[in-house]
């Protein structure tokens, strides 16, 4: 078991900007941390640092209690499964999964003892004697993953495996990676630019943005009490409405002014020190309706039915980007155009600073 330490990792290409400014994070041994974010922000950069595929400009990588940063790839311990899984077309699933055993002092007996077992955990044993081409991809995937697997490295790294898979197969591959993970218990690090993945696989998950990682946290913490906008609408979908607007503290409580759209009073909230700017963010199953003439003005756009629940969009009055709200399959007849009244919940609102961080202690 292995945990994996970086810190002050900071990585330039040649003379170009600096693409990761300092990333500091701790991976427990045996967790399966998900690096999110969107494209560009350095994700994969920052795994194939750690493979040792890139060198860093300044920084440490422990790998265990061991300084990585120069050693080269192979002595790393990590193996890192591609996005674009490029088999070999020649070889056998067999052949594909156990090549990199080649080189090792095992005989035949023993690869082939390997390959039958990474086989088995990915369920391709009956596909062992199988071409590439002749393979789904989600198959081919899961040689890739068995290519990782016999090599038994102590940290995997994943960047973007399932990307190149359609939607049905990538929920499958999901579940089994999380099943994968939990039957080898090996130290994981998987890289997505996808919300659902990332909330859902993750033990923790690092949110990145332009090289820098905003918030680390399990799934739920990071759901619940974002410590910036960035990580707040990053994550959930349909995704936390951002509304603008001034706040006073009423000593009672805090009252958050929405221009044209209204006010509202929240009784458990505070926010000392004078009337201040802020933005609120409210996720949509957080608000609810408001007699007429009370919370925020707003008008609906449309109403989705996704059978288990309905989501209307509305425009609070004043705002370009409309609200999502979720309800209860049924429970509101809304029709594009109405004018209805949100209430946020008061215990659910995050208010942010004019630099996204949040500022009310929830
Ligand atoms: N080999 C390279 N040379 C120069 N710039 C690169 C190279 N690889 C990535 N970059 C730049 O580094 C930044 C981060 O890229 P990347 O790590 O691939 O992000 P992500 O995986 O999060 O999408 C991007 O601006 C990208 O253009
Ligand atoms: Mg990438």
């Amino acid at each position: 078991m292995t945990h994996l330490t970086l810190k002050g990792v900071e990585k330039q290409y040649g003379t170009g900007p600096r693409v990761l400014h300092g990333i500091d994070l701790h991976v427990e041994s045996g967790e399966f941390m998900v690096f999110v974010g969107p494209s560009g922000c350095g994700k994969t950069t920052l795994l194939r640092s750690i493979a040792g595929l890139e060198d860093i400009t300044a920084g440490q990588i422990f790998i265990g209690d061991e300084e990585s940063q120069n050693l080269p790839p192979v002595n790393r311990g990590v193996a890192m499964v591609f996005q674009s899984y490029a088999l070999y077309p020649h070889m056998t699933v067999a052949e594909n999964i156990g090549f990199a055993l080649k080189f090792t002092k095992l005989s035949k007996a023993e690869v082939h003892k390997a390959v039958m077992r990474a086989a088995e955990v990915l369920q391709i044993v009956p596909l062992l004697d199988r071409k590439p081409k002749a393979l789904s991809g989600g198959q081919r995937q899961r040689v890739a993953i068995g290519r990782a697997i016999v090599r038994h490295p102590k940290v995997f790294l994943f960047d973007e495996p399932l990307s190149n898979l359609d939607a049905a197969l990538r929920v499958q591959m999901r579940m089994e990676l999380s099943k994968l993970h939990r039957d080898l218990g090996t130290t994981m690090i998987y890289v997505t630019h996808d919300q659902v993945e990332a909330m859902t696989l993750g033990t923790r998950i690092a949110v990145f943005n332009a090289g820098r990682i905003e918030q680390v946290g399990s799934p739920m913490e990071l759901y619940r009490n974002p410590k910036t906008r960035f990580v707040a609408g990053f994550l959930g979908s349909p995704k936390m409405c951002f509304l603008p607007g001034m706040a006073h503290d009423e000593g009672s409580g805090l009252r958050l002014s929405m221009g044209d759209a209204g006010s509202v009073f929240l009784p458990d909230q505070s926010l000392p020190g004078g009337a201040r700017e802020v933005t609120l963010g409210v996720r949509p199953e957080h608000f609810g309706f408001a007699p007429p003439g009370s919370g925020f003005k707003a008008t609906v756009d449309q109403v989705e039915h996704l059978g288990d629940c309905d989501i209307a969009y509305a425009y609070v009055a004043g705002h370009p980007e409309p609200a999502a709200v979720k309800l209860a399959s049924g429970a509101h007849m809304l029709s594009a155009g109405e004018v209805v009244w949100l209430r946020p919940e008061s215990g659910h609102c995050h208010l942010f600073d004019s630099e996204g961080r949040v500022v009310n202690a929830r």
